[in-house]
């Protein structure tokens, strides 16, 4: 399956799902915790992830789904979606427009298309693998890049905090070791925006420890079809321990630095 086909299928269903949520969003949310008490899932994110999981299984009924509300739903075709139906659920309880639908399609455990749409700000940000990263309506999009930024002193860097306390009080010790190295920190709530802005150069860099695939998949491709170094520390791959996305320029610096405060999980 073309990553281009694939992807004209995730940007379809992501709008349609970024409609659900702006256009039905009812005034009072009906709310679940799950790994804590802050950690919640609306009935909209059941709502969103429910059109996505239909959309797909009535277009590709053989491929595989894993979505964070819904968990893993295994396939036979070697493709498989990975689903956040709102990242920034934070967010949209407080109605604060930083949240996006996470589309991402893998082909044998490769993301090779993402889209990450975000109605409430009237943006959207797409990649095919190998066709680089685009934002704004499909049929007239713009080509996004990474800023050319090479002095990490002079960098807009952004992070996240995992929902686990624990995890909190590491991270806002790393914080603390890295603001006096930085131009400023961004703490703006939805890790796949975070991703997609490091590609389209809002951003400088960003970095997260505990990101799970659905907030990863979407914005990691964004972000590395915009130019952006996807890593985790010492060459490893992007993933739960530690995700930078980073603008080639900075991206040692950047690294060695969260190395030196041990910046994993
Ligand atoms: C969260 C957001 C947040 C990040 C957290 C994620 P959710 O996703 O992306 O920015 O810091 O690690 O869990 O829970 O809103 O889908
Ligand atoms: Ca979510």
């Amino acid at each position: 399956m073309a990553p281009g086909a694939l992807l004209d299928i995730a940007l379809e269903l992501a709008l349609e799902a970024g409609r659900l949520l702006t256009e039905e969003r009812p005034d009072v949310l009906r709310m679940t915790t799950k790994s804590s008490r802050t950690d919640v899932a609306t009935h909209m994110d059941r709502a969103s992830e429910d059109l996505l999981v239909a959309g797909i299984l009535a277009r590709r009924p053989h491929d595989g789904i894993l979505g964070e509300e819904g968990g893993e739903r295994p396939g036979t075709s070697g493709v498989r979606w990975i689903l956040d139906p709102i990242d920034g659920t934070t967010n949209y309880v407080y109605d604060l427009p930083i949240w996006a639908v996470s589309v991402a399609a893998e082909v044998d455990g490769v993301v090779v298309a993402g889209v990450v749409e975000a109605p409430a700000l009237g943006r959207r940000y797409f990649a095919a693998l190998g066709d680089g990263a685009w934002e704004g309506d499909p049929g007239s999009p713009h080509r996004i890049r990474v800023t050319g930024e090479t002095d990490l002193g002079l960098a807009l860097v952004t992070t996240g905090f995992g929902y686990a306390a624990a995890r909190r009080e590491q991270q806002a010790e790393d914080l603390r070791i890295l603001a006096p190295r930085v131009r400023d920190i961004r703490r703006l709530g939805a890790a796949s925006l975070d991703l997609s802005w490091v590609g389209a150069g809002l951003l400088d860099a960003s970095f997260e420890s505990g990101l799970k695939p659905w907030d990863l998949a979407a914005g990691g491709l964004i972000a590395s079809e915009a130019g952006a170094v996807v890593s985790g520390l010492h060459g490893r791959p992007a993933g739960e321990s530690l995700a930078i996305a980073s603008t080639p320029g900075i991206f040692d610096q950047l690294h060695d630095a969260l190395a030196e405060m041990g910046a994993e999980e």
